[in-house]
């Protein structure tokens, strides 16, 4: 029996800062974000949205009422937590009116948890295919102004309904391994995490060497922290695709910076919005990497038809569909995002939400968080 993705979402944020302004401020070389991080925009959260309200709009994209009836599992992935203890999937449930039938659980490993995720549903729906497991992923990559991790920044999530008899993609089992390291953490007093940026690049390289399956596909997918980490990671893999491919792999990271776990699926997005090839019955490499350590090399199958629940169109429209800010905004968006997650203090009425929203943060109450579903 197949099983895999029947349907993937994403929502990135409607407001981008363009690498040009932050050079501006940063007195840097606008070619070093651009040519040499691949960096051209970066997707900025605004004060009415957070990593809910951005699952929410993922999964909102996808989900019909017969899909929220099927479904008796979510997992959440993030490494942005909001809560401690509870699960930011208990907010998605609750604004999606889903079943009560439902287990839900939030998913840490870094930006591997999504993968680990989708391997973990596999499974799940292997042995119980008539249930459907919602797997999210939503992050704000935040680093901090003048950090050397600034230019790589963005926000966002995915949604995948991972069922038997998928439609869009089937997905093989992993290769995985895994190795504590002192690349990337963020301990829980801190609000921007501690990086060595050059030693994480040499561990990922170093962990897709070990799960490199030394097999030709007519495109792989790589976790993209900045776009051309695609290129790094290319020219170490056994089977580098072209410059033609890789270009493709890594567009719609250019326009939206990382979004840690949903960074591997933004680069599955790309590709099934923009191959010029027919991908029916193709099969794609994906190699997955969290930073502490864990990597994993797994494959999916395009499927026939699939178009019929990949809309490329609407793909392509939500990521134009945006609108630029300033560098004066984009500081006041994040310096507001760290106090509103520090002090869980918030009201929504001092912000006008962007028009395209569909789901917005209300109000936190002591840190309960109140959400409100747009009305249009
Ligand atoms: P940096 O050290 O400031 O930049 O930050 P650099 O000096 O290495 O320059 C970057 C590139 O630009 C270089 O090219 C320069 O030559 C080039 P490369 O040698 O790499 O090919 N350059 C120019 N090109 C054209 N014109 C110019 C020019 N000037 C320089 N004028 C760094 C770069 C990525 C280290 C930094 O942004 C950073 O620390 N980022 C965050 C960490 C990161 O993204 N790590 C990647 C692997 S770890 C990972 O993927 C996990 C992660 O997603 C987290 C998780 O798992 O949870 C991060």
């Amino acid at each position: 029996m197949k099983i895999g993705i029947d349907k993937i979402g994403f929502y990135v944020p409607r407001y981008y800062l363009d690498m040009t302004s932050l050079a501006k401020e940063r007195n840097q070389d606008v070619n070093k974000y651009k040519i040499g991080i691949g960096q051209h925009k970066m997707s900025v959260i605004s004060p009415a949205e957070d990593i809910v309200t951005m699952a929410l709009e993922a999964a909102n994209s996808i989900l019909t009422k017969e899909d929220k009836a099927a479904i008796d599992t979510i997992l959440f992935a993030t490494e942005t937590a909001i809560d401690y203890s509870k699960a930011a999937g208990n907010y998605v449930h609750r604004m999606l009116g889903l079943q009560h039938n439902i287990r839900i659980l939030e998913l840490k490993q870094a930006c591997y948890a999504a993968t680990g995720s989708l391997q973990l549903a596999l499974d799940y729906v292997r042995m119980q295919p008539d249930k459907k497991v919602l797997v999210l992923s939503s992050d704000v990559a935040w680093y901090g102004f003048n950090t050397p991790g600034e230019a790589t920044q963005g926000a966002g999530a995915i949604a995948m309904l991972v069922s038997a008899n998928p439609r869009l993609a089937q997905v093989h089992k992993g290769t995985f391994t895994t190795e504590e390291l002192p690349d990337f953490y963020r301990p829980s007093y801190q609000e921007i995490p501690t990086v060595d940026g050059h030693l994480s690049i040499r561990c990922y390289n170093d962990m897709l060497k070990r799960v490199d399956p030394h097999t030709n596909f007519l495109y792989t997918c790589f976790h993209m922290p900045f776009a051309n980490m695609a290129v790094k990671a290319n020219k170490v893999y056994s089977h580098p695709i072209s410059d033609e491919k890789i270009e493709v792999v890594k567009a719609f990271t250019q326009e939206v910076g990382n979004i840690y776990n949903g960074s591997l699926f933004l680069s599955l997005i790309s590709v099934l919005s923009l191959a010029k090839e027919n991908l029916e019955n193709e099969t794609i490499g994906m190699f997955s990497y969290g930073s502490g350590a864990i990597g994993e090399f797994f494959s999916l199958t395009i499927q026939e038809g699939y178009e019929k629940v990949f809309n490329k169109d609407a793909m392509l429209k939500h990521l134009d569909d945006r609108d630029e800010i300033n560098f004066e905004t984009y500081q006041s968006y994040m310096s507001f995002y760290k106090e509103k997650e520090v002090t869980h203090q918030f009201i929504e009425s001092d912000f006008t939400p962007h028009a395209q929203n569909n789901f917005v943060l209300e109000q936190m109450i002591q840190g309960h968080r109140i959400y409100k579903k747009v009305s249009k």
